[in-house]
């Protein structure tokens, strides 16, 4: 039986596209089941209806507090019973009720190698630093920011002449690779975390 996904978007979604590609194939073990995003109106949303999968919005402005919010976006995503959930994208922070309904679930891509430039501006504030290697990271979701377990990282070069968008390309498509990669083989095979090392497979 194919693992349960449900993914998290705020943006583009080029990444809930390569989970979407990956998982019309029966081999690769996962399917998703539903798209979630914190606004209406972006191309990730887009995606999902082309693919005919269900989405829902919960906007922040639409709850009096944002714990509301993160409880209301909690169960949303239960409602669909995922086996695991992918943010792709996703800009908001989850809170306390979110991971105590989904918490040792939830993995999120990052557009750099943790733990160095967590945060909204990974590429840029890479770029900004100097730094010759950057790249991405995908992490077990934890009450911090961008301070989860690794599942799985991949590196790129930083260019003389990249700005924060050839950058940022270049990122996203390692991290399309990698997001593959890894949540196939925990939709196959299961992963286990010790401590904070993540180990896939049984
Ligand atoms: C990705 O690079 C992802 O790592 C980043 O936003 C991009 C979304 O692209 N996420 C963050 O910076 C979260 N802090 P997409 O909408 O095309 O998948």
């Amino acid at each position: 039986m194919s693992a349960r996904l449900v993914v998290l978007v705020s943006g583009s979604g080029t990444n809930l596209q390569a989970l979407l590609d990956a998982c019309a194939d029966p081999a690769y073990g996962a399917e998703v089941v539903a798209v979630g995003a914190d606004r209406p109106g972006i191309e990730a949303l887009e995606r999902a209806e082309r693919a005919g999968v269900p989405t829902f919005v919960v906007g922040v402005k639409d709850f009096a507090t944002r714990d509301a919010w993160d409880a209301a976006l909690a169960g949303e995503v239960a409602a669909h019973r995922p086996d695991v959930v992918v943010l792709a994208g996703f800009m908001k922070l989850v809170g306390e009720s979110f991971l105590a309904a989904h918490g040792g679930r939830v993995v999120n891509t990052h557009p750099a190698l943790s733990p160095a430039f967590p945060g909204m501006h990974g590429p840029a504030d890479a770029l900004a630093y100097g730094v010759k290697v950057t790249g991405c990271t995908l992490f077990v979701v934890d009450a911090g920011v961008d301070t989860g377990a690794i599942v799985a990282q991949s590196a790129v070069p930083v260019e003389d002449d990249d700005t924060v968008e050839t950058l940022h390309e270049r990122i996203k498509a390692a991290e399309r690779a990698m997001l593959i990669e890894a949540v196939g083989r925990m939709a196959r095979e299961g992963f286990t975390l010790d401590g904070r090392r993540v180990r896939l497979g049984r």
